[in-house]
């Protein structure tokens, strides 16, 4: 046993605990996990669902609360990984989807509200034309593909822990399912590395593609430079530089590249633009886009059965119309950066080894003894265990959270929720400092 992990020996002990005790509190999702087992590998069709000793079975939902198959009631900070904006049961999208049933599930044509919805879309996100595809993972293939079609080129960069879909996983370890792409791997927030490798590779890349602010691995936003430099470089080398927003859409109105000031050629989005139901998309410049136009014959094929199925155009904009206005999101955000600052002091004040990184309404809790976490290696250098435990010693105290230690609020929290989520932090941070103190 290293150092490492015999100083970590106690808060082990505190997570098998812990373990225990969720698992005597939760026999109905223990029961619904083992049904799950046996037709599906690990009772899981969604790997970030799973987490030991097995995960909650989440029976329904409204407002921003949460309620388990055992009947405990959670405050959701999971946020269906940012998805679950609007909460669980917002007014405005329900009356959408039940008018949009009334219309027909399934019309097999063209639909006036995709028109709209598109139209919202393109001008909020600053892009000329768009298509609407059925997830966030389509929408970076699409993305992607159509960069290589325009250059005529067929690598890509991308940086390693991004995460742009279940088959677009970039880490250098790789993925066995992953899409088969030609891959540059490089440095998140590393200029000199980042520039170097643009250059060795400027002939046969497509584009650069990268989250403005990484998710999974750890909400850690670019650093202006960095994304300043990829623009000018991707422009320079007339290769695409494709902004993947399907989670950073929701953090200005105009998404991560209004606060950036950097435009993409193309970007991608997902997620709460769909009101909750599935949806995706990608869009940008005429120039590339207009390929796509079917009236050509050399048009490149797009198709999906479901992308503009009138459920999710029904919901997305009715959201994005009457809720997620500008003003609301300006101000939803920034409450976040005030959540996120009130987390932040709370942590110093306990004098425990804890960063906590994110914009406005998501953020990620790191347990480590590093100053600042900015890079995909710095957050790997944290303790999952202090995750492990957060996650469970929360659930305990009626907060529902990721395991990895990513939080992200929905639009029907207010005070009573931050408040509460505030009182839980500080309580975990006091009964657990025994532990987390020797990380
Ligand atoms: C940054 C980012 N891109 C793409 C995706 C994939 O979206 P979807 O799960 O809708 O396929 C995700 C999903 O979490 C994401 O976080």
């Amino acid at each position: 046993m290293n150092l490492q992990s015999s100083r970590n020996y106690d808060l082990q002990a505190a997570v098998l605990e812990a373990e225990q005790r969720f698992a005597t509190a939760n026999a109905k999702s223990r029961g619904n996990y083992e049904a799950a087992c046996a037709v599906m590998p690990g009772g899981n069709t969604r790997t970030v669902l799973f987490y030991a000793p097995f995960p909650l079975t989440i029976a329904r939902g409204e407002g921003c609360y949460v309620t388990d198959l055992d009947g405990h009631s959670y405050m959701d900070f999971l946020g269906e990984y940012t998805a679950g904006l609007y909460g669980h049961s917002n007014p405005v999208i329900k009356k959408a989807i039940v008018e949009g049933l009334d219309r027909g599930i399934v019309l097999g044509g063209q639909n006036e509200t995709e028109v709209k919805l598109a139209t919202l879309v393109a001008k909020r996100w600053g892009m000329d034309r768009l298509r609407f595809t059925n997830s966030g993972t389509e929408g970076n293939l699409l993305a992607i593909n159509a960069a290589r079609a325009y250059t005529k080129r067929s690598k890509i960069m991308g940086f390693d822990g991004g995460y742009h879909g279940g088959v677009l996983s970039m880490r250098d370890s790789g993925s066995p399912t992953n899409v088969p792409y030609d891959i540059v791997l490089a440095k998140y927030n590393d200029i000199p590395g980042t520039k170097a490798l643009i250059e060795k590779h400027a002939k046969d890349l497509a584009c650069v593609i990268l989250e403005p602010m990484m998710g999974g691995a750890g909400c850690l936003p670019a650093d202006k430079a960095f994304l300043d430099m990829l623009r000018a470089e991707t422009t320079k080398h007339g290769m695409l530089l494709v902004l993947d927003e399907v989670v950073t859409s929701r953090l200005a109105p105009g998404g991560a590249q209004e606060i950036y000031g950097v435009k993409p050629d193309l970007m991608s989005f997902g997620k709460y633009i769909g009101g909750g139901l599935s949806f995706g998309g990608f869009g940008g410049k005429a120039e590339i886009m207009d390929n796509f136009d079917p009236r050509r014959k050399d048009a490149w094929p797009h198709a999906g059965t479901f992308n503009q199925n009138q459920l999710t155009m029904s919901a997305g904009y009715a959201g994005l119309s009457q809720v997620y206005t500008p003003e609301v999101c300006r101000a939803f955000n920034a409450k976040g950066d005030q959540f996120r600052a009130r987390l932040q002091a709370i942590a110093k004040k306990s004098g425990l080894p804890i960063v906590i990184t994110g914009m406005g309404s998501t953020q990620t809790v790191h347990f480590t003894r590093l100053s600042e976490v900015r890079t995909p290696d710095d957050a790997a250098k944290g303790n999952s265990l202090g995750k492990d435990l957060l996650q469970l010693d929360m659930m305990a105290r009626g907060i529902y959270m990721t395991r990895r230690g990513m939080i992200n609020m929905s639009l029907p929290m207010g005070d009573k929720e931050f408040d509460a989520y505030a009182k839980a932090w500080e309580g975990f941070l006091s009964d657990r400092a025994n532990v987390l103190d020797k990380i």
